[in-house]
């Protein structure tokens, strides 16, 4: 018991534009996985994969990007509730998704995972999908400072901010 007995209600507009925010390891693609449909969940990773048969592939990247904006167009556009799951740590890769928020009228919200270093080290090294290079990993750690400064600013209807990886149940998505 964690003491947590009662989840912690993250609030969400519906429709949404929901940012996942977090270096390599901090947990993105498992909370997504744990609070969202597949269909919601537009991942960058799943898109090199489907483009190059490999998700760490840094020459897909360009045209993952460019599939996500018509993803996140198409499915804005129909005021679907929609989560980018991707670092989302440079300023331009989240203001690129806003933009297509804001073209439709809908607010976005920021999830941020904001771990300790020991945390990216213990996910990244148990992980069964791929390795992350641990100086990958420390130049977004650095980026993450910067991100989590920057949010504040960028206009989200909700931020969250997660410091530790969450236990199954510690959080509930209230979508209202
Ligand atoms: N993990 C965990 N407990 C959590 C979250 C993650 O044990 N609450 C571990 C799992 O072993 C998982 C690894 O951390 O395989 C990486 O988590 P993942 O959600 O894949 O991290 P991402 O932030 O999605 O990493 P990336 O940006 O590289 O996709
Ligand atoms: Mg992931």
């Amino acid at each position: 018991m964690t003491g947590h007995d009662v989840g912690v209600d993250l609030l969400i507009p519906d429709p949404a534009l929901v940012l996942l925010v977090g270096a390599s390891g901090a947990g993105k693609s498992t909370f997504a996985r744990a609070h969202f449909r597949p269909t919601e969940i537009m991942s960058t990773d799943d898109l090199r994969a489907m483009l190059s048969d490999d998700a760490n592939n840094q020459d897909a990247s360009g045209e993952a990007f460019h599939v996500l904006a018509l993803l996140l167009n198409g499915r804005l556009r129909r005021r679907l509730l929609t989560v980018v799951d991707a670092t989302n740590l440079r300023p331009q890769s989240r203001r690129r998704s806003l933009a297509v928020a804001r073209r439709y009228g809908i607010p976005a919200v920021a999830i941020a995972f904001d771990m300790s270093p020991e945390v990216y080290d213990a996910h990244n090294l148990r992980r069964p999908d791929r390795q992350v290079d641990p100086e990958v990993v420390s130049v977004q750690v650095s980026r993450m400072a910067a991100a989590l400064e920057a949010l504040p600013t960028e206009g989200y209807a909700a931020r969250y901010v997660l410091h530790r990886p969450a236990a199954a149940g510690e959080f509930r998505i209230v979508r209202r």
